[in-house]
């Protein structure tokens, strides 16, 4: 009975333990440790407070198009990231950035 008891807690404990793992390969968390990467320095941790250049929380969130674009070729002081990031990790990053409520 006991055993059992322990097989059973075992079990939800492994599947929780899947789950997590599932969990960290959804877009969302791949792009938000892209940017923790590479853009947090210039943006801000959680897109939130950046050091300078441009507040992510307000951009656009109907810009996908305009924002790839930035991204990939750069802007102004903003280096191009076209030779560092795949085309899946700035879709992923779009994600993350979707995924961040935007700011006033
Ligand atoms: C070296 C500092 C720096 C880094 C690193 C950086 N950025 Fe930027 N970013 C800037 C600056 C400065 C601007 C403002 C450009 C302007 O409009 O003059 C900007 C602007 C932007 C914009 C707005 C572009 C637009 O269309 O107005 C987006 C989106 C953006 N960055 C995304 C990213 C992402 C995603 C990363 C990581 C892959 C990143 N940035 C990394 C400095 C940086």
């Amino acid at each position: 009975m006991k055993s059992r008891k322990l097989l059973v807690l075992l079990t939800i404990g492994l599947g929780h333990c899947l789950q997590l793992g599932a969990q960290e390969m959804t877009p969302v968390t791949v792009g938000e440790k892209t940017y923790q990467q590479y853009c947090a320095a210039c943006h801000g941790a959680q897109m939130k407070n950046p050091q300078w250049g441009f507040d992510l929380g307000k951009f656009p969130r109907d810009s996908k198009i305009r924002f790839i674009d930035s991204v990939t070729y750069g802007k102004n002081a903003m280096p191009p990231w076209e030779d560092v990031l795949s085309k899946d990790q700035l879709e992923a990053l779009w994600a993350y950035l979707q995924s961040v409520p935007a700011s006033m």
